[in-house]
């Protein structure tokens, strides 16, 4: 099944114009001297660089002094890539401001919880509600838009960069006063909002909304609603930044607009679900975060979440790293093939282009040590030659461009609930729940499965079996999306701490899970998350942690259970007939294997296949179609070769195999299989 459920994006990656799929780079050319410009123009022609992201850091240069502004620079580079035949994803410049405008209105400069300012010298330093911010802002992009808006070579709108990337929650008077108006709009009355506030307790009632001020450093715990508000205010407050750049652009061009999103485990302020529609093309920004278990899966996720976020249409990896970045605790490069695997990772799970940050490695500045397509080493490198490379497989990978990938197995993910259910005075401090659904998603992973991510309330038909990872915040409705999709015949599996509160987290009463309760046949009423480095043993051999949940039955069977501490002998995985289907639930958190053997029985159950065989146990195995063609991606994680018996065209080494083919360790194959073929 495709995700179809979704609001389809006007435009897609094939609608930029591009002849094939978008290779491509961040280039700042404001760091170099003019004649470096030629090169790197001549240069990019010769990896077959087509998509180049500039002026996204460019407001001093373009607006050297408040309302002057020198385009010269920019013109330059444009028609320089224009004659090149390299197609501009233009940035508004917004990013980050500039010294004179943080100089003259300091008011414009974020404040954090703790009522201190952060000052420039680094970047983004603005406030998402600043008015100054917004007008000089947006000053800047009329006379950008006005200057470029129908250039030929101007392919696609890069409105700011990552918006929320450091600036997402300011605390200032001014934020304050704009939260108070979004509070005003979405309540209506100060009586509602105490209401779902539950601000009867320690004496937090509101007489009016005057008194409100965001979650500012306090001396206890929070407000946990106020806290919920205030991270759904500052997505919104982003958003609206988002959406006057892009109608102001809309008054001088018709090409398409978008933001770089960063759908990432470590960053989760802005609900993408809200933004998406908004987007003409959907661009996610994604770097293998080695402080992950397992960072290729976790690349898995993202993308598939991108997928989702473009409604199954084909997206833009607006940015990856060619080796190392330079902002983790220890930046490692990437192994001999990683750079291939990884962005054959992405186009496989949908991206009809690849770009990097980024083209020419700094020489000064704070990301002097992120890699880029050409290394500080120059075009006698390693590096270039892997770039070069890479632009010869993404060119032939030209056909791909519009396919579809096709998935059984939906996973409801939200970035609300993470905001929710990540709060603090929760029954334990040891849960994320980004982990808990990495957890599930690699679960799948491993067996194979390909999966679409989906939000609460998404249309379920299509899917045979829905995963539904640590909901703890979940709308009434969006539940019942769930049970009606089981009650005629669908699957479901929920873990631990689903279903507790409603969308102002308010707790439903009655027992646990909440809103699953009477799907899953199960009734707890009270949590027993375990002490450090606990751990209780279960019925298959393996051992439970951190979380575990006296759970009665009230309708479903036990399928595993509690076999030592307290809470022996009672169920620790369950399974419920609800209608024409079943619906599992998971109430502790399984050791991999373990989960990992549910799942499988879920699926099988559930119909559901691995998406070839050989696929799981560090090879991952994606595919692709459309009408005439299937392209099957095989990357191998692993360092051994593995055999597979995909016949075809194989694109990275160009050359037509069939029988048992040899894939070197950390080997990608990519097979255009006929689809008409018997
Ligand atoms: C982000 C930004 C880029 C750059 C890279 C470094 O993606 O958008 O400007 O800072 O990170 O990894």
């Amino acid at each position: 099944m495709t995700l179809r459920s979704l609001p389809i994006p006007a435009e897609t990656a094939p609608g930029l114009g591009l002849d094939g799929l978008a290779f491509g780079c961040d280039y700042n050319p404001e760091q170099w001297d003019r004649d470096v410009w030629r090169e790197d123009v001549a240069l990019m022609r010769q990896a077959g660089v087509n998509l180049v992201a500039i002026n996204i850091f460019g407001w001093s240069h373009v607006e050297p002094r408040d309302g002057e502004y020198d385009f010269s620079g920019l013109d330059e580079i444009i028609e320089l890539l224009a004659d090149a035949g390299i197609g501009i994803d233009l940035g508004t410049g917004t990013a980050s401001c500039p010294p004179w405008l943080t100089t003259a209105y300091p008011e414009v400069l974020p404040v954090v919880a703790d009522g201190t300012t952060r000052w420039p010298g680094g970047r983004q330093a603005w406030c998402p509600s600043s008015p100054v911010y917004r007008e000089k802002s947006i000053a800047l992009v009329r006379a950008t838009a006005e200057r470029y808006g129908s250039h030929p070579a101007v392919k696609l709108w890069h409105v700011s960069n990552e918006l929320g990337c450091h600036n997402a929650a300011c605390y200032c008077d001014v934020s304050a006063a704009a939260f108070r108006s979004w509070l005003e709009a979405r309540y209506g009355s100060i009586a509602a909002l105490n209401s779902a506030w539950g601000t009867a307790f320690w004496s937090q009632r509101y007489d009016t909304f005057a008194e409100i001020l965001p979650p500012r450093a306090t001396l206890s715990f929070v407000n946990p609603t106020q806290r919920l508000d205030f991270d759904r205010f500052c997505s919104d407050e982003l958003l609206g930044q988002y959406r006057a750049e892009a109608a102001t652009i809309r008054e001088f061009s018709e090409i398409p607009i978008t933001t770089n999103f960063m759908v990432a485990a470590h960053i989760t302020a802005l609900d993408y679900w809200s933004w998406a529609p908004e987007m003409s093309v959907i661009a996610n920004d994604h770097y293998l975060d080695h402080r992950l278990p397992r960072p290729h899966v976790e690349l898995a996720f993202a993308a598939d979440t991108t997928r989702g976020l473009a409604g199954g249409s084909p997206w833009l990896l607006m940015e990856h790293s060619t080796s190392a970045v330079n902002w983790q605790p220890r930046n490692l490069p990437k192994a001999p093939g990683e750079m291939l695997r990884n962005t054959a990772a992405h186009i496989a799970r949908g991206a009809d282009g690849v770009c990097f940050f980024q083209w020419r490695a700094s020489v000064s500045g704070s990301e002097k040590f992120h890699s880029a397509m050409l290394p500080h080493a120059g075009t006698d490198s390693r590096g270039w030659a892997n770039t070069v490379e890479l632009g010869r497989i993404v060119t032939r990978l030209a056909e791909v461009r519009g396919a579809r990938v096709h998935a059984d197995v939906a996973l409801v993910f939200s970035w609300e609930n993470q905001w929710a259910a990540d709060q603090e005075a929760h029954p334990t401090s040891d849960i994320r729940a980004l982990e808990q659904v990495h957890a599930l998603y690699g679960a799948l992973w491993d067996l194979g499965v390909t999966v679409d991510i989906v939000p609460p309330g998404a249309p379920l038909d299509d899917y045979a079996l829905v995963v539904v990872p640590h909901l703890y915040l979940v709308r009434d409705a969006d539940a019942a999306v769930i049970a009606d999709f089981v009650r005629r015949g669908g699957h479901a599996l929920v873990t631990f701490f689903s279903g507790i509160v409603d969308e102002t987290d308010r707790i439903r009463a009655g027992g646990y899970p909440g809103a699953f309760r009477d799907l899953l046949g199960v009734r707890v009423e009270e949590f027993a998350p375990l002490a450090e480095h606990d751990a209780v043993a279960l019925s298959d051999g393996s051992v439970a942690t951190i979380w575990t949940e006296p759970v009665s039955l009230t309708g479903a069977e036990s399928i595993l259970q509690y076999v030592s501490g307290p809470l022996a002998g009672m169920p620790a995985v369950t399974r419920n007939r609800a209608g024409a289907g079943s619906a599992w639930y998971v109430s502790t958190v399984l050791q991999p294997a373990s989960l990992r053997a549910i799942v499988e029985r879920v699926t099988r159950e559930a119909g559901v296949h691995p998406t070839a065989p050989g696929a799981g146990a560090g090879v991952e195995i994606v595919r692709r179609s459309n009408d005439t063609h299937e392209w099957v991606f095989v990357l191998n994680h692993t360092d051994a070769p593995v055999e597979h018996g995909f016949s075809g065209h194989e694109l990275v080494t160009d050359r037509a195999i069939s029988g048992t083919t040899a894939l070197p360790a950390g080997g990608t194959h990519i097979i255009r299989q006929d689809r008409s073929r018997p």
